[in-house]
């Protein structure tokens, strides 16, 4: 598909991503026809790629927008989420977003803490209004995903442990301004393995026993996001399994009559439409490889600094003898590298590198570090 326009690419000023429209509302249509097979509800992760254009094509689609920081739900709401499809997560809400969250009556807020419980039932009550929230339970299952984003296991900060669950029941019992309406998890980012999913069904059925125990209903569980997509064969697996991974919850999870099931996507929802696509600068020798030098680096992509994470690396202007290349960026880092050894065809100055499967968690983790200048984006 990047080939058919390369013309247009190469008009751009690299380096910039480029984002396929169609692709992203094939795996949107995917994805919401396959959670409306059980009345599921989907809520976009906003932190995996909050561009409009995007965020128009989720809104069409039909789901909701979960958001991590007071800007997250300004920008959701700004780009036409209606307040009640809103939900606002995160360890470290601070008074201002909460407020402002509570002005603009969202769905609910998924409570982290005790500590944040009370915060918010003080804030609440002084603007006198009631925030419904979920408690976040850190289900402690492993993700089998990088431990950078394994976020439901006991030793992470994410989540209000099993053990206090019951006094923070007896809390909540003291704090008039705030309705629990239900129960909301999440364990992780990029996972594969579907049996993790499974797992995490058993816990929450533990958790809703619990519940059921002390008398409570709850409206709806929240079971977050984290599935997976396959950074190596993006052309061949272009969208996620979406059939699979909702007929897993409808196959595990025991609800409860009128019960809602909520997700939250990012990452599959918009990983494989975008790309970032740079320039080679030089090529320069090395001991044993040859560096290909790209006016791109971690400062537009830094997830294979970060968590050394693959991305497939296509030349899209060469089609001479493969040869082997470190491909590297421009910044003062030695973690600068979108990969080593990669084999691409003979590689020269001016070439177009794509980097591929990089919609989710690329433009909006963009750093201004050596002052460089903001990546631009392109739709197609
Ligand atoms: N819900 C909560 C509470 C989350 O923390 C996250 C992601 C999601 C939903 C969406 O997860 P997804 O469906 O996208 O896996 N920067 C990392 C990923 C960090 C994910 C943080 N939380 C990366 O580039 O891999």
């Amino acid at each position: 598909m990047l080939k058919q326009h390369l013309q247009e690419l190469q008009l751009q000023t690299t380096p910039f991503y480029v984002y396929n429209i169609d692709l992203l509302r094939q795996t949107l249509q995917n994805a919401s026809a396959e959670a409306a097979k059980y009345n599921y509800h989907v809520h976009y992760a906003l932190k995996a790629n909050a561009n409009a254009p995007i965020l128009a094509e989720m809104l069409q689609a039909g789901f909701g927008a979960d958001c991590v920081s007071g800007n997250e739900v300004k920008c959701a709401i700004e780009n036409g989420f209606k307040p009640e499809h809103v939900v606002f997560a995160g360890v470290g809400k601070s008074d201002e977003e909460i407020n402002y969250a509570l002005e603009q009556d969202i769905f609910c807020f998924n409570c982290e803490s005790s500590h944040e419980l009370e915060v918010l039932n003080e804030l609440a009550t002084a603007k006198g209004t009631k925030a419904r929230i979920a408690l976040r339970i850190n289900p402690n299952v492993n993700a089998n995903t990088h431990k950078y984003i394994t976020t439901g296991l006991e030793e992470n900060k994410f989540g209000i442990n099993a053990w206090e669950l019951e006094s923070v029941l007896d809390l909540l019992k003291t704090l008039e301004n705030i309705e629990l309406i239900g129960i909301h998890f999440h364990i992780g980012s990029q996972i594969t393995d579907l049996n993790v999913f499974k797992n995490l069904c058993t816990r929450v059925n533990e958790f809703q026993e619990w519940f059921i125990a002390r008398n409570i209903t709850l409206q709806h569980i929240n079971v977050g996001g984290g599935l997976g997509v396959d950074y190596y064969n993006p052309d061949a697996n272009l969208i996620p399994d979406f059939a699979a991974y909702f007929g897993l919850f409808n196959q595990f999870l025991e609800l409860r009559p009128g019960q809602q099931v909520h997700f939250e996507l990012g990452r599959a929802l918009v990983a494989q439409c975008g790309t970032l696509i740079s320039k080679v600068l030089y090529i320069k020798k090395g001991i044993s490889t040859n560096f290909a030098i790209l006016d791109a680096g971690m400062t537009e992509l830094i997830r294979p600094a970060l968590y050394q994470s693959y991305h497939k690396i296509e030349n899209l202007t060469s089609d001479k003898q493969e040869e082997r290349y470190d491909v590297v960026g421009p910044i003062c880092e030695s973690s600068d590298c979108f990969g080593k050894a990669v084999m691409l065809p003979e590689t020269n100055r001016g070439d177009l590198v794509a980097i591929r499967t990089a919609g989710a968690y690329g433009e909006v983790m963009a750093s201004g570090y050596n002052l460089r200048d903001r990546v631009n984006a392109i739709y197609l």
